[in-house]
């Protein structure tokens, strides 16, 4: 089994200090930085578009996770894989053609992910699991940082892990949302592999860390 995957959310960083942000990042154990770009329609908050990714993208040594949390993402995907994204990850619910989202991401040399909502059951994805390489299991509201963590995801990751052991598929479970070294563990149990973690690191007296604390944590129990 590969070592979890730890993914710091800028979302929750100090933006007048983006770069001094973005090196501690460089500096720790941290596997992914996550970015979140909300538009204001799929979510009601706003935060960021493809200019800061590309910013970000040159201070940044770490692989790029860009969550849309946009409508219509597939007017984007080439833009925000030019700014420098590695994985870009689109709604279930932002998308009524989403194995043609997914193609086009592939298509781009990126990583394809696809989000679902809390309330989005997991089996939604069975017939497209073979040809994605993320999926993100929300575990808050998509639109905002720093919100509690809704324990109803926790058996949709564990119903995750099995149908992807049934397909033998390798694609990776992702947790967002109110994810911190509180849940860390539980999750990794159910077999999550990355951890994005927003408030919990950057809003933790020594973030760094806190990420090699998340990063130690044993994801082998059985
Ligand atoms: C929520 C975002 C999350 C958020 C996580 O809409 O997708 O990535 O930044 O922040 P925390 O860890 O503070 O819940
Ligand atoms: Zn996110």
């Amino acid at each position: 089994m590969p070592k979890h995957k730890i993914a710091p959310s800028l979302l929750a960083a100090d933006f007048t200090r983006l770069s001094k942000e973005i090196e501690m990042v460089n500096r720790s154990e941290a596997d992914w930085l996550h970015l979140d770009v909300m538009d204001g329609r799929f979510v009601p908050n706003i935060t960021f578009g493809m200019f800061v990714v590309e910013a970000v993208r040159r201070l940044c040594t770490k692989p790029l996770d860009v969550h849309l949390m946009i409508v219509e993402p597939e007017r984007y995907v080439e833009a925000f894989r030019k700014a420098g994204a590695d994985v870009i990850t689109v709604h279930y619910e932002a998308c009524p053609h989403l194995h043609r989202v997914v193609h086009q991401i592939k298509e781009t040399g990126a990583m394809a992910g696809v989000a679902l909502n809390p309330h989005t059951p997991v089996n939604v994805l069975e017939n497209l699991l073979e040809d994605i390489d993320v999926v993100c299991l929300m575990s808050v509201n998509p639109g905002f940082g720093g919100q509690k963590f809704i324990y109803q995801t926790l058996p949709k990751v564990r119903r995750l892990r099995e149908m992807l052991t049934v397909v033998n598929s390798p694609a990776l479970i992702e947790a967002d949302g109110g994810v911190g070294l509180q849940n860390a563990e539980v999750l990794l149990r159910a077999g999550a592999d990355v951890l994005v973690a927003g408030s919990s690191v950057f809003g933790a007296p020594d973030p760094e860390a806190t990420i090699a604390a998340m990063k130690a944590l044993n994801e082998v129990w059985l």
